[in-house]
């Protein structure tokens, strides 16, 4: 692959529109041996348990549902199988830090996109995870915090994108996420549709969209393979030290931050404060209580999940 470009379509409107507006671009990414069946089986049997996430989405009773699992006694292919048969969604995480293959082929994109997009400053840090998830399954209303691209491996899935200012994601959201790692919590209204670009995607393209810009994925009834990239360059990094620091002074100390700013003093103080504080005792139990694992895989149980009590340990 390394001889070959990774972009077929990039033209003078993707450069001039990277970051600022969500773009479909094409590449070829998806017929790389990385994401064959049998591989792709082969890494999740040994994917290091802290380093992926299996979740089980949808609504029931009008709620909607979001918990954590593990994958239990399945081997790779049935944990895939499980995947195209129920609202499950896998996520392997850092799988660009745990297979270099995938660091280099992510190498080559972000050269060719610096190439093609002057203002675009290469990230010096970018971690990827690969997506399977079930036909049915959905990502709800949510943003992150680094840049992001989405590529498509195998099947469909429709994806919303909504601005990235207020009413859509405040300070206030983008601080929560920084301080709780918890991206759901955002609220949602259907009126926001409106006001979404909203972009199908098939094997062989991919999304970029503007910094925190909130965003929801409906599968289309097939099974997905998705790899979506977090990139981080010295903007970026700025904006997250801004973000912790004013939900420190938040919910910490009850003061509303006034400044976004990523320069001048406003700025440095809170770089300082930002790292003293970001790994508090505090911190930390507020980030367990948030992410407890609900749910197991098990070949020896009728419905092959089991539902793990997490009671005690959120009452602590
Ligand atoms: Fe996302």
């Amino acid at each position: 692959m390394a001889a070959d470009r990774i972009f077929s379509n990039w033209d003078d409107t993707h450069s001039v529109l990277w970051g600022h507006a969500p773009i479909r671009l094409a590449h070829n990414m998806h017929k790389s041996p990385l994401f064959s069946m049998d591989h792709l089986a082969e890494l999740i049997e040994h994917y290091p348990r802290e380093h992926y996430s299996l979740m089980q989405t949808g609504v029931k009773e009008g709620k909607r549902i979001w918990r954590q699992g593990d994958i239990g006694n399945f081997s790779g292919r049935q944990v895939i199988d499980a995947i195209s048969r129920g609202d499950l969604w896998l996520n392997l995480r850092m799988v660009s830090d745990i297979d270099s293959r995938y660091s280099d082929l992510l190498a080559q994109m972000f050269t060719e996109i610096g190439e093609k997009v002057p203002h675009f400053a290469l990230p010096h840090q970018y971690n990827a995870g690969i997506l399977i998830s079930a036909p049915k399954a959905q990502v709800h209303y949510h943003a992150d915090l680094p840049g992001q691209s989405l590529i498509q491996i195998a099947g469909r899935k429709r994806v919303h994108i909504y601005p990235s200012n207020p009413p859509f994601v405040t300070p206030k959201n983008l601080e929560d996420i920084q301080l709780f790692e918890l991206e759901l919590d955002m609220p949602y209204h259907e009126w926001y549709d409106r006001y979404a670009t909203v972009l199908d995607l098939e094997p062989g393209q991919m999304l970029n969209w503007p910094l925190n810009a909130p965003h929801r994925v409906d599968n289309l009834g097939t099974v997905n393979i998705s790899m979506t990239v977090g990139y981080e360059n010295e903007e970026i990094r700025r904006t997250r030290i801004v973000n912790l620091a004013n939900g420190l002074l938040r919910n910490r100390f009850g003061y509303t931050p006034k400044s976004r700013s990523l320069k001048g003093p406003a700025f440095w103080g809170k770089a300082v404060m930002q790292k003293a504080l970001r790994n508090t005792s505090w911190v930390k139990r507020e980030r367990k209580a948030r992410n407890e694992i609900e749910f197991r895989l098990d070949h020896d149980h009728p419905e092959q999940v089991v539902n793990l009590s997490n009671d005690l340990s959120k009452a602590a």
